[in-house]
């Protein structure tokens, strides 16, 4: 079931690795769409489904090959403006009567330039800043014929027909990918797109807010749903959203490994179940975490314990809850993809990252993922929207097992209460000057190594730390942060001073690749 509220477009998704930033960019511009693959596009599906627009995606196939992945026909017949990508534009070239070539020689990958051959036409309005606009192409096949009634509006050195339109039936069709980053100026041709196709932009989060509400209602009926509650940014915003939707059917599952930082129990509890009343449960199992954890020092190890042990745990408490039929996940559009590997082959475990998986098989339970079609800045969106402190949403993420992997070495009480108070040394210096939200993460790991100082008259023999300060876009790779001098030297200084146990400060100038984010 869809939203009937607002004006819709449909994006019909032939496969392309990026058409989820093809909704991303019309969500920017307030429009709705849904997306949906080409198999479930039926006539009868258009009818009901009523697009204002529709637009053809990209896709990895050719049409030459046998059962392409094809539009139904009437699409061309209902009425509304239409805008092919890529394959998009190949397969709605061959199906009106054009020519689609083989591309030896004239494919086209990367970065290309297309010249306007007229841009008067509303799709490019403000479109050509420059002679000639950058475009990303990703192409093997191309149009070698346009279909009648199209006209050319923009080439490049590959495509001599990088941009057709049929002004008459308001069908345009590019052979680049505007919706990508690389095609800087491409959100310009989506707002011209849609606004030539009616739309007022009233779609915001708040109407997204209500759709998920709504969907989530539909999908759970009267059942109970557990959610795994971390305290960070996507969970807490997806047990917010299902919290109202669902109000008291919803029970949230905190665990606490003893491997958290400095009073974020506290802050958790506090905040869901006292500001949102939420029902939680806080399960202190810090003794079996760091009691299975004892003598442990090789990375997959600690990680495979905890995240068998967490398993455990929350089977535990989740079957006090008693008949949950749904578990909540905070899952993230950048999750969905990356689990989908583009060759298909296995890839190497750099790290067993632990979460909820195996759960859901093992005790029977549906999945409830509302975030599933998000970018990580639309979730502190959504959270916005929701009520959620700015305080709790732009909070830097925080891994699954914890401290345990800022604690190389053997893992003891004692060193996790060094390396809390080190960690919330350096994290109030990163708020003080201000520069919490440029940092996508920063922390303190604890080294196993302990070294000799001097302060006062008296000799020290503590333990080294490092600071780690990393920006990233999403995780996948980061650069340390560029801190002056000055800050170094000030936050070596306050934790020398006010945390016993610790008399040197090193600082990770390593980005990654070739190291990672986390030192384990
Ligand atoms: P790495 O260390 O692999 O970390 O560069 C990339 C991002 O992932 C976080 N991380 C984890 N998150 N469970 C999580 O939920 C894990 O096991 C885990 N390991 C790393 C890390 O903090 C960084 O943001």
């Amino acid at each position: 079931m869809s939203d009937t509220s607002h004006d819709r477009l449909l994006i019909i998704d032939f496969g392309s690795q990026v058409t989820q930033l093809i909704a991303r960019r019309l969500r920017e511009l307030n429009v709705y769409c849904e997306i949906h693959p080409y198999q479930n596009v039926t006539d009868a599906f258009l009818a009901e489904f009523a697009p204002k627009a529709v637009i053809f995606s990209g896709g990895p196939a050719s049409v030459f090959d046998e059962g392409a992945p094809q539009p139904p026909a009437s699409v061309f017949g209902i009425g509304v403006p239409i805008l092919g990508i890529c394959y998009g534009q190949q397969v709605m070239m061959h199906m009106l009567g054009g020519k689609v070539e083989q591309g030896y020689g004239t494919a086209e990958f990367g970065r290309a330039y297309v010249t306007p051959s007229d841009d008067r036409i509303d799709l490019l309005k403000g479109w050509f800043l420059e002679a000639r606009e950058q475009v990303w192409m990703s192409h093997g096949d191309h149009v070698s014929q346009i279909a009648p009634g199209f006209e050319v509006y923009g080439t490049s050195p590959n495509a001599p027909f990088a941009i057709t339109a049929d002004l008459d039936r308001n069908f345009f069709a590019v052979q680049f990918h505007p919706e990508v980053h690389h095609t800087p100026n491409g959100k310009t041709l989506y707002e011209n797109f849609v606004k030539l196709a009616g739309f007022t932009g009233d779609w915001t989060m708040g109407a997204y807010r209500e759709e998920a509400i709504r969907k989530i209602r539909e999908q759970v009926g009267d059942a109970k749903v557990i959610c795994g509650l971390s305290g960070g940014v996507d969970s807490s915003v997806a047990a917010v959203l299902i919290h109202e939707a669902i109000g008291d059917q919803l029970t949230c599952v905190f665990v606490d490994h003893g491997l958290l930082r400095q009073n974020e129990a506290d802050e958790v509890v506090t905040m869901f179940r006292d500001h949102y009343n939420m029902p939680l449960v806080h399960a202190d199992e810090s003794d079996l975490f760091l009691g299975e954890l004892e003598g442990q020092s090789d990375p997959e190890t600690k990680r495979k314990i905890i995240g068998k042990l967490f398993i455990d745990v929350f089977q535990k408490h989740a079957n006090e809850v008693g008949g949950a039929k749904f578990l909540a996940q905070g899952t993230l559009y950048p999750d969905v993809i990356e689990s989908v590997s583009f060759s298909g082959g296995p890839s190497v475990t750099i790290k067993s990252h632990h979460n909820v998986g195996g759960l859901p098989e093992k005790m029977g339970l549906k999945l409830v993922e509302p975030l599933r079609e998000l970018f990580k800045d639309e979730v502190r969106a959504l959270g916005r929207e929701l009520g959620l402190p700015d305080s709790f949403i732009g909070r830097h993420p925080f891994p699954g097992p914890g401290l345990a992997i800022r604690c190389p070495g053997d893992i003891t009480r004692d060193k996790l209460d060094i390396l809390r108070k080190a960690d919330a040394v350096y994290i109030d210096q990163i708020r003080k000057h201000g520069l919490y939200d440029e940092i996508w993460q920063a922390f303190v790991a604890i080294l196993p190594v302990r070294t000799v100082g001097v302060m006062g008259d008296f000799r020290t023999y503590d333990y080294a730390c490092a600071l780690r300060a990393v920006t990233s876009v999403d995780g996948m790779t980061a650069d340390y942060y560029p801190f002056s001098h000055e800050f170094l030297g000030e936050t070596a200084t306050r934790i020398i001073n006010e945390v016993k146990g610790i008399n040197r400060v090193t600082y990770d100038i390593t980005s990654k690749p070739p190291g990672t984010i986390e030192w384990e």
